[in-house]
């Protein structure tokens, strides 16, 4: 088995809290615990867009695109067409209501509920994969499969392991039924090239970040 369930379960029903990070619409101390802990979002965020550049015009696949943030962004930057896939559909119930906000039409994009790389996939310009490696156990099956579904640029963010942090987050979704894995510069650059990705490159995000921002030609 190259994926666990449990990932799209505790999603399932995280929807709602997870996407009032982006909205700021949470109390004052989760503000503050978000701006001090979860910076690496927000850095990941503008690093996907600065990489993925022109959309216009451009089609994009979103692997475990959440509530929909990264696609409603590609959309104000001009994109054509947009897949998000995510297994949770109370993530995908956000992304309608998001896009309806945004007055893109239905005709505009495709949400399909599923794991990847389990659920097949049509060919799209760009990938962005934000937060998802976290929840994958067999990274490598995940990038040989995404490969051949981007045709210009990837994007994907893989977790880093800190001192301090990673004890008590792979604690935390100990609790949850939802293993997390953890990665290194090197052993990213080896799954890359191992699964026939090119022009690799690796940004640690600085400050509270446990994020590797990667960027990903087929
Ligand atoms: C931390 S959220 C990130 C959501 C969004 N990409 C973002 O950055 O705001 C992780 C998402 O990945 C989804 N997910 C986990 N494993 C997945 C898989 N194997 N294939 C597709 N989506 C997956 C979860 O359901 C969840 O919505």
């Amino acid at each position: 088995m190259s994926q666990e369930p449990n990932a799209a379960t505790f999603f399932n029903s995280f929807a709602e809290a997870f996407d009032t990070i982006y909205d700021q619409k949470r109390n004052p101390f989760m503000r503050w615990v978000d701006g001090k802990f979860r910076s690496d979002m927000f850095l990941r965020y503008a690093l996907t867009f600065e990489a993925l550049e022109p959309l216009t015009g451009r089609t994009v696949l979103d692997v475990g695109c959440g509530s929909g943030p990264y696609i409603a962004e590609a959309f104000k930057r001009g994109a054509e067409r947009v897949t998000g896939l995510d297994p949770a559909p109370n993530m995908l119930a956000l992304v309608r209501q998001r896009l309806a906000q945004a007055g893109v039409t239905e005709r505009q994009y495709e949400l399909v509920t599923g794991l990847f790389p389990e659920t097949p996939v049509g060919l799209h310009d760009y990938a962005i994969v934000m937060g998802v490696m976290d929840y994958v156990e067999d990274a490598s099956a995940f990038l040989k499969a995404l490969r051949p579904a981007v045709q210009r640029l990837a994007v994907v963010s893989f977790p880093s392991t800190h001192w301090f942090r990673t004890p008590f987050r792979k604690f935390r979704y100990q609790l949850r039924h939802c293993p997390v894995y953890f990665y290194t510069d090197t052993s990213i650059r080896k799954l890359c090239e191992q699964t026939g990705f090119s022009d690799i490159r690796i940004q640690k995000i600085p400050g509270a970040g446990m994020d590797f921002h990667v960027s990903l030609r087929p």
